[in-house]
This record gives C-alpha cells, sequence and structure tokens, in this order.
C-alpha cells in the first residue's frame, strides 16, 4: 500500500538521502555523479514554489519522488531550453512554454514498485492545483521508455526532440503540457 504525502522544501532538504536512495534505483547513475546531483538537487529546493510528493510504503519509506518548482531565468534548465526554443521556434513559442512554467525536475519511481500507478499518480498530483499556464520537463529520448509514454498519456507533447544538454552527450526530449492537465 502507498500513499503520496506533500513534501516542503525544509522536510525535502532532510530527506536527501532517501530520495538519492531512490534516484539511484530508478536511474542507476554512475557512482561519481552522486555527489554533484546531491548538490544539485539541494539548491532545488531554494528554487521558487518548490513541491515535492512523496510515494511511500507503509513504513513511510519514499518508493516515488517527484519534485518540481517554478521556472525562471538564471536557473541553468530553463535558460539552457529558453535558448534551444528560441533558436528552433523563436520568442513567442519559447515564452509561450516557459514563460509561465511548472518545472518538472525529477520523476522516480523504485525498480521493485513500478507499474503500478505510481508514477501517473506522482505526475498528476504535482501538476494538480498549480497555476502555472504549463508544465515542462526533460526526459532521455530515442525509444518508447516507460517515461515517455506515461508524459505523452497525461497531455505532455514534443517541444524539442533529441536535444543535448550543453556538457552532455545523451540526447533528451523536451516536452510540454498546457495545465491544467486534461482529465
Ligand atoms: C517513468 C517512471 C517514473 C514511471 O513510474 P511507474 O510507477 O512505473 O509508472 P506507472 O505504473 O504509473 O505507469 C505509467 C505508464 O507507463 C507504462 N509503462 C510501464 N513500463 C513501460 C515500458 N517499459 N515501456 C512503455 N510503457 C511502460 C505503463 O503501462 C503505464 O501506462 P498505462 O497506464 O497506459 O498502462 C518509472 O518507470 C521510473 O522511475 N523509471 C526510471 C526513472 C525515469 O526514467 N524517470 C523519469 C525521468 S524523466
Amino acid at each position: 500500500m502507498t500513499g503520496l504525502r506533500r513534501i516542503g522544501p525544509d522536510e525535502f532538504t532532510l530527506r536527501l538521502d532517501a530520495v538519492l536512495d531512490v534516484y539511484t534505483r530508478a536511474m542507476n547513475p554512475p557512482a561519481d555523479q552522486l555527489s554533484g546531483r546531491r548538490a544539485i538537487m539541494r539548491n532545488h529546493a531554494a528554487h521558487p514554489a518548490f513541491t515535492c510528493l512523496f510515494a511511500e510504503d507503509e513504513t513511510g519509506t519514499p518508493v516515488g519522488v517527484a519534485y518540481g518548482f517554478h521556472g525562471v531565468p538564471g536557473q541553468w534548465w530553463h535558460d539552457v531550453v529558453r535558448r534551444a526554443l528560441v533558436e528552433r521556434h523563436g520568442e513567442d513559442h519559447a515564452g509561450h512554454w516557459l514563460g509561465d512554467a511548472l518545472e518538472l525536475a525529477e520523476i522516480h519511481v523504485h525498480p521493485d514498485h513500478q507499474g503500478k500507478g505510481i508514477g501517473r499518480a506522482l505526475v498528476v498530483g504535482m501538476c494538480a492545483g498549480r497555476l502555472e499556464r504549463t508544465a515542462v520537463l526533460s526526459t532521455r529520448d530515442g525509444g518508447p521508455t516507460a517515461a515517455l509514454h506515461l508524459y505523452r498519456s497525461v497531455g505532455f507533447v514534443d517541444l524539442l526532440t533529441r536535444f543535448v544538454f550543453p556538457g552532455g552527450h545523451e540526447r533528451y526530449a523536451i516536452l510540454g503540457a498546457a495545465l491544467p492537465l486534461d482529465g
């Protein structure tokens, strides 16, 4: 049995070990990237209108985590994606999607708990009640992943595909959805 619980930035920062545990199990990142990821997450908690959902098991252990915040200029992801959207589709398009956006930074479910509807509940729960015009996110591109399937099924569309972030090599899709989500 799993329940969703909303977490503020202070508890999120205190529970970073548990957040990183879910992240590590879901994404299997190289071990040497974890301290950098921890620093990025700690920094994210200070962004405006930060919100997080834990999906917890009956012992209170998080088995799913999603968090996001209001995107504003000066944030790395926001600035990189905005520049790319302007180059590809023009100022108006970029402004429409990023000018008043909830940026969904991370959504992960522990592998032992995937495929049970937790990811869908996290995405829907993160977007529910938000006042922004849109929600935006990035996810690995190039295959029929569970994440792409999930996001498209709740109304996200491709804004950029096969996008490579500065300093990276993997390809990402940048997706956006109008808020509130359909349904
Ligand atoms: C993506 C993720 C968060 C989804 O969480 P989840 O709890 O497994 O998702 P749900 O059980 O809510 O299922 C969501 C949908 O994905 C589908 N799905 C599950 N595995 C799939 C796969 N391998 N390929 C395609 N679709 C898949 C499910 O069938 C469901 O769709 P449906 O309702 O139309 O049947 C989870 O798989 C995960 O943490 N993956 C690894 C980390 C990751 O990629 N995070 C996203 C980074 S942007």
